[in-house]
């Protein structure tokens, strides 16, 4: 069900550095109904991208003990705000990649556990659903439940053609009464928290985000996520973060602020420009898996690490070895796809970890080639070996995004 119909621009569209804004910081917790999320960080759902093995090496990379105190100038920086912290991860909750709820509900167990499979190291962790049917919705929302995530999300921001063709995704925001229904419908089905990821509007003609989070609100949702870009946007310009503060003044519930967060000076600055009570984070994490883990450092003590050459090499081997793991327990498919999607995986993730490294593009060139995901490892493997370990610091290619222009994706 990987995301297809739309295509994220190369480079990013936004140069704005954000600074640091003094005394503020990614908040340590945040509650979705009972569901405690510390720290307030979200890893953004991504077709394609966070799946199991995705999802679970994010939170052993995002880990960061702040045990130790830090120096920031002449000051002593103790720790975080709480103490549910970012002692126990950088990110606060995963989410699974959009998942047809009218797929779901037709499917037969062992297919369904595919789409739905994740382990006890990924709590807390929400389930995505799309689809328009509020009925099919409430039994892909009983199914999740049952499958035992801690939440669920309705996805009301793709805007990929194929969804939106069926009313699905970004395609339900011309209708308010038929979400009205829709979360009526879910809220009646399921006992955990319901939550739900939504665009502006359609266009800039029709931004209805306010008045959605309030019906949100009214039908007795937990929380709301919004990426603050319209559908006909795609994935360009700037988000508009102005909005994720306009849906914090209407309604309670927490919120969850969405788009264009780079850096942990960007995710302050998000906190700081919108009084958001989370933040999430997509295409960075996918080049930068350390993200979380230098916003729980930031947060903690006003500054933050970047991987060196060889925490790099550390990490993509590490993300290589759990993706041969689960390709040898999973038994849903026949080995030899089970592998070549496994060496498809390897090829993507080496491709976006290393925009930005000196070097990369050879390395992406080399591994283009390769036939296998031990061809891949042994590529990069040599890849790492050559570089000298003070190459950290040397000149950085300029590849912001990792995402390559013709990529289709939804959200
Ligand atoms: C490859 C890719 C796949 C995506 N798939 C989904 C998805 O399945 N569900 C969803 O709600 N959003 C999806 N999105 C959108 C992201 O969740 C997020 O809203 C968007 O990328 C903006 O956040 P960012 O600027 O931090 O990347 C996807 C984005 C990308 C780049």
């Amino acid at each position: 069900m990987a995301g297809k119909g739309f295509t994220v621009k190369k480079n990013w569209d936004n140069p704005i550095e954000h600074a640091m804004p003094e005394g503020v910081c990614v908040p340590a917790e945040m509650r979705i109904g009972p569901v405690l999320v510390a720290p307030a960080t979200v890893l953004a759902p991504m077709a394609g991208v966070t799946d199991t093995v995705f999802r679970r090496f994010i939170r052993h990379a995002s880990v960061f003990s702040c045990d130790q105190r830090a120096e920031v100038g002449d000051q002593e920086i103790a720790a975080v705000e709480a103490d549910v912290s970012n002692r126990q991860s950088g990110c606060g909750l995963l989410m699974t990649e959009f998942t047809s709820a009218d797929g779901l509900s037709r499917m037969r167990e062992t297919k369904r556990r595919r789409y739905l499979t994740f382990y006890d190291d990924e709590h807390p962790i929400a389930a995505q659903l799309f689809g328009s049917n509020a009925e099919t919705l409430a039994e892909a929302a009983r199914i999740v439940q049952d499958t035992g995530f801690d939440t669920v999300d309705l996805n009301l921001g793709c805007p990929a053609k194929r969804v939106v063709g069926c009313n699905g995704g970004s395609g339900l925001l011309r209708d308010l009464p038929k979400i009205a229904d829709i979360f009526r419908t879910i809220r009646k089905a399921v006992t955990i928290p319901f939550t739900v990821k939504f665009r502006l509007g359609w266009n800039d003609a029709q931004i209805v985000c306010v008045e959605l989070a309030r019906i949100a609100e009214a039908e007795g949702l937990n929380a709301l996520a919004l990426h603050a870009r319209t559908r006909e946007q795609g994935y360009s310009g700037q988000a508009r973060w102005e909005w994720i503060a306009a849906i914090k003044g209407a309604v309670n519930i927490p919120v969850i602020g969405n788009g264009d967060i780079r850096t942990p000076e960007d995710a302050a600055a998000m906190v700081a420009q919108t009084g958001c009570d989370a933040v999430m984070i997509g295409r960075a994490a996918a080049g930068n898996p350390w993200i979380f883990r230098q916003i729980a450092q930031y947060t903690a003590t006003g500054r933050y690490d970047q991987p060196t050459f060889s925490d790099r090499h550390h990490m993509i081997r590490a993300y290589f070895e759990m993706l041969l793991a689960e390709a040898a327990a999973t038994k849903e498919l026949p080995r030899d796809a089970r592998m070549g999607e496994t060496a498809g995986k390897m090829k993507q993730f080496a491709t976006w970890f290393t925009h930005g490294v000196p070097g990369g593009a050879k390395l992406r060139k080399a591994i283009y080639t390769a036939k296998s995901g031990v061809e891949v490892l042994e590529q990069v493997n040599a890849f790492f070996a050559q570089q000298p370990s003070t190459e950290a610091s040397a000149e950085q290619e300029a590849a912001p995004s990792p995402f390559p222009e013709t990529e289709l994706v939804c959200d």
